[in-house]
């Protein structure tokens, strides 16, 4: 019988990764590399400056009969990163943190996986495009989105040059009370951590936009408000007002949009049970006065493509999903993504099978409209984060015809339209990405369309 708890192969062979900020985000790569990957990967350091949840994780290695990583308070990042030799760096804190953490394992000669986004302001964002460059370490941005079934059948439509040349786009993205509530609870509503949703939640979206149509963002005109989760919204809803967390909330019985983190056992052995360490509260009221992030967001982006993009986000909507539409030279592409259809209570009511519902129709200038039977695969964020971990964590990654891997150039041409929307809302003006950090790196050549009728048919799911 094969003895699970038996001396790992070499540790030369195998790749060796460390994680810093091990909250929710960053189980994925653990059980990713300690389970999948662990013939060619190995977790040997964590830093957190939490040190409960650094020793939650260093339990889940032991579920895992995996190797025991390291744990470093995040004070000791450097000097992890001397001890543990890591090959590979990834970033899964907050996002204001990210990249002064990637910066110095690329410094410490370390290759670098960062969460999304890669930055929150155009200074940090320059600093690791400079740090990168010198360096020559490897840098992935985790655009787990491009790795979604259906959006990458859109990608696939495009190159096939389906609709000729892509002139404009619309694309409104809906969240609903329960997933966009979250944001209003905790580090995610301060723009000083996470550059609002325009850059955390955004970022996403521009990437997609970006890779979809290959082309650069040129300029940005924005405008957002915060109405939805506000103290008036309390009010509106019977409640005395806002008050400062759910577990200690007076009206909590009455509120739909009470967190309660006793009763779900993850929620509460990850922060609930932590919070004696450093005070990180994660049901704060979504309606204090204190949020200084938008729920209602609109930007208008120009390409240098001349491709037009108009954008919507909106974090308080009955359904969960998304509609994009691709204007092109010979037709049109509409794609709709339904996650869920509505919200009962806190919980997001689920489609029936479990999986999104996607619809995607060719219409072309002249003829009949075509609906396209969707692409699909299992797993989390539409089965993208399997496909995307393959991506990152493979020995040998299997080639990609639709060019997913996105590098510090796509995490910064994504997180500039957020950041110039930002800018953009604070003036009034439209706002130059050029003006933000001056010239990007050079460009890939972008991928031309071309008709290949079927020849990634097997990236619905591999
Ligand atoms: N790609 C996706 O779909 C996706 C989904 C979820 C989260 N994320 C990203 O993952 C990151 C983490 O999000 P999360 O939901 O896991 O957050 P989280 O709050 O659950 O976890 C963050 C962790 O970082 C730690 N931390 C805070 N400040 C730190 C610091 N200065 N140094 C070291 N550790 C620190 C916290 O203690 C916590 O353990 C974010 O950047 C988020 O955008 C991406």
């Amino acid at each position: 019988m094969t003895d699970l708890h038996a001396p790992s192969p070499p540790a030369l062979s195998r790749r060796r990764y460390a994680i810093v900020g091990v909250g929710s985000r960053h189980r994925l790569y653990q059980d990713a590399i300690e389970t999948t990957y662990s013939e060619h990967a190995e977790l040997v350091a964590l830093v957190d400056t939490n040190a409960g949840r650094i020793a939650l994780a260093q339990r889940e290695s032991v579920r895992h009969a995996a190797p025991s990583p390291v744990g470093y308070a995040a004070a000791d990042f450097s000097r992890m990163l001397t001890e543990c030799r890591p090959n590979t760096v990834i970033v899964t804190t907050p996002d204001a943190t990210h990249h002064d953490y990637a910066i110095r394992a690329m410094e410490a000669g370390c290759d670098v996986i960062i969460e999304k986004p890669m930055a929150t302001d155009a200074e940090q964002c320059r600093r690791l495009l400079d740090v990168r460059r010198r360096t020559g370490r490897r840098c992935r941005v985790t655009f787990n989105y491009r790795y979604s079934p259906p959006r990458s059948q859109v990608k696939d439509l495009l190159l096939q040059g389906a609709i000729g040349d892509v002139l404009s786009v619309d694309f409104h993205w809906l969240l609903n009370t329960h997933h966009g509530a979250d944001y209003f609870r905790r580090w995610h509503s301060s723009k000083r951590n996470s550059g609002g949703l325009f850059v955390h939640k955004a970022t996403h979206h521009f990437d997609l936009v970006n890779w979809w149509l290959g082309a650069q963002p040129v300029a940005v005109q924005a405008s957002g408000k915060r109405e939805f989760y506000t103290p008036a919204t309390a009010r509106r809803l019977g409640l005395s007002g806002p008050h400062e967390r759910c577990g200690t909330c007076p009206e909590a019985a009455r509120c739909d949009f009470r967190l309660d983190l006793q009763a779900d056992a993850a929620l509460r052995e990850l922060y609930l049970e932590q919070e004696r360490h450093d005070g990180y509260v994660r049901d704060r009221c979504v309606f204090r006065a204190d949020i200084d992030i938008e729920d209602t967001m609109n930007a208008l982006v120009t390409y240098d493509t001349g491709a037009t993009l108009s954008y919507s986000l909106n974090a308080f909507n009955a359904w969960e999903g998304y509609t994009v539409a691709f204007n092109g030279t010979s037709g049109r592409i509409e794609h709709t993504l339904v996650e869920s259809t509505y919200v009962g209570g806190v919980e997001t009511a689920p489609l029936p099978g479990g999986q999104a519902r996607a619809l995607t129709r060719v219409i072309p200038l002249r003829g009949a409209a075509r609906e396209i039977e969707p692409w699909t695969a299992p797993g989390s964020h539409g089965g993208g984060d399997r496909l995307m971990l393959e991506d990152l964590l493979a020995d040998t990654p299997p080639a990609d015809p639709l060019g997913r891997a996105a590098d510090e150039r796509a995490g910064a041409c994504s997180i500039l339209v957020g950041i110039a929307a930002n800018r953009s809302l604070a003036t009034g003006a439209r706002v130059a990405l050029a003006d933000l950090i001056g010239p990007l790196p050079a460009a890939e050549s972008r991928p031309r369309p071309v008709r290949r009728e079927g020849a990634v048919a097997q990236f619905a799911g591999r």
